[in-house]
């Protein structure tokens, strides 16, 4: 049990380390694949057999599953999800902050995230939206905090468990919340709700919260940034000592027909040639990863290479101490982001 993050070399605040789950390692920075139980695009086997060490699903999903709740309870999510690397689980918070609200408690799914198995649990924490006004964040980051300590007193010290840093906007929140959440003892720290900042592209605000979490985080905490995303964003917030993302936008953009590169994306109808060198791209035409049968799959396939190649060049641009040019690089792929 436990959670342990080793920095083994750096660049800027960007690391390259190593993070023990149990008996379990995963290589970082890293790419956590987002797994819907219900829409496997890519099964976590052939995930694993991709080099990936580490997945993300929702625990939320599974509790309340009338297809999956009891397999996941007496198989363990490794079994039911045919993966033996580490699998973190998220509570429902997600739902949260769509819904506005879930029908379990912050113990009820920590509770849940034990019983089937889950290398690394996320307690219900509150994910602020960006538009929230300074009270009401505080408020909200005020009970995340307390179900932070809630989830120390009940699950104990040595639990693994995450400590989501929440604030909104606000910089002196998030300092805050990063400065408790180390006090409570956390070691690995997601930093929450900036998927709305990301989608809108408010990188201004992102670095601005993340700079901030960072200020007061232990420099020895496992960094995640939840949500994150687009591979064009990965060289930028490693800079900054996120060192885990997890991501859900490969399968979303094949869903949506769209092909990731590490400067922006494409609709697959406005590709005149396939710009990679993954087998997908090298034994597809454009033209026919269009009307291809399996395009989704195939897109998917795709987008999680260029994903998985981005991080490869991250960690060669941290060993090489050139971070700094790969950053400046790929923020010149977004107006917003340079
Ligand atoms: N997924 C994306 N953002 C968040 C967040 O702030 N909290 C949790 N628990 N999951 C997320
Ligand atoms: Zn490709």
């Amino acid at each position: 049990m436990g959670i342990a993050f080793e920095s083994l070399s750096s660049d800027i605040a960007g690391r390259c380390g190593r993070l023990t789950v149990g008996k379990k390692t995963v290589r970082t920075p890293a790419l956590l694949p987002v797994i819907n139980p219900h829409l496997p695009l890519v099964t976590p086997k052939e995930l694993q057999a991709m080099g990936i060490e580490a997945l993300i699903t929702n625990a939320y999903i599974f509790s309340q599953s009338k297809q999956f709740r009891e397999r996941a309870l007496s198989e363990g999510l490794h079994r039911l999800l045919d993966f033996d690397g580490v699998v973190m689980t998220d509570s429902g918070s997600f739902q949260l902050s769509v819904y506005g609200q879930v029908s379990i408690t912050n113990t009820e799914t920590l509770s849940f995230q034990r019983d089937i198995q889950s290398d690394i649990w996320v307690p219900l924490d509150i994910p602020t939206s960006p538009g929230s006004d300074r009270k009401t964040t505080e408020e909200e980051l005020a009970v995340t905090l307390q179900r932070l300590s809630e989830a120390k007193e009940v699950f104990g010290s040595d639990a693994p468990i995450a400590g989501p840093v929440q604030g909104g906007i606000f910089e002196d929140l998030r300092e805050r919340a990063g400065r408790e959440v180390t006090g409570l003892g956390f070691s690995f720290c997601p930093i929450g709700a900036v998927v709305p900042l990301m989608e809108s592209y408010r990188y201004r605000d992102l670095v601005s919260v993340v700079m901030a979490a960072k200020r007061t985080l232990s420099p020895s905490a496992c960094i995640h940034l939840f949500g994150a995303g687009h591979p064009s964003m990965f060289a930028l917030a490693t800079a900054m000592g996120c060192d885990l993302f997890d991501s859900a936008a490969y399968a979303l953009y094949a869903k949506d027909g769209r092909y990731l590169t590490v400067h922006g994306s494409y609709r697959i109808n406005e590709l005149a040639d396939l710009p990679c060198a993954c087998a997908v791209c090298r034994s597809h035409t454009a033209e026919e990863l269009r009307s291809a049968p399996d395009r989704e799959r195939l897109l998917a396939l795709h987008n999680l290479h260029v994903t998985l190649a981005e991080i490869a060049r991250i960690r060669q641009a941290i060993a090489d101490g050139t971070l700094w040019e790969l950053v400046d690089e790929r923020c010149r792929g977004h107006p917003q982001l340079l």
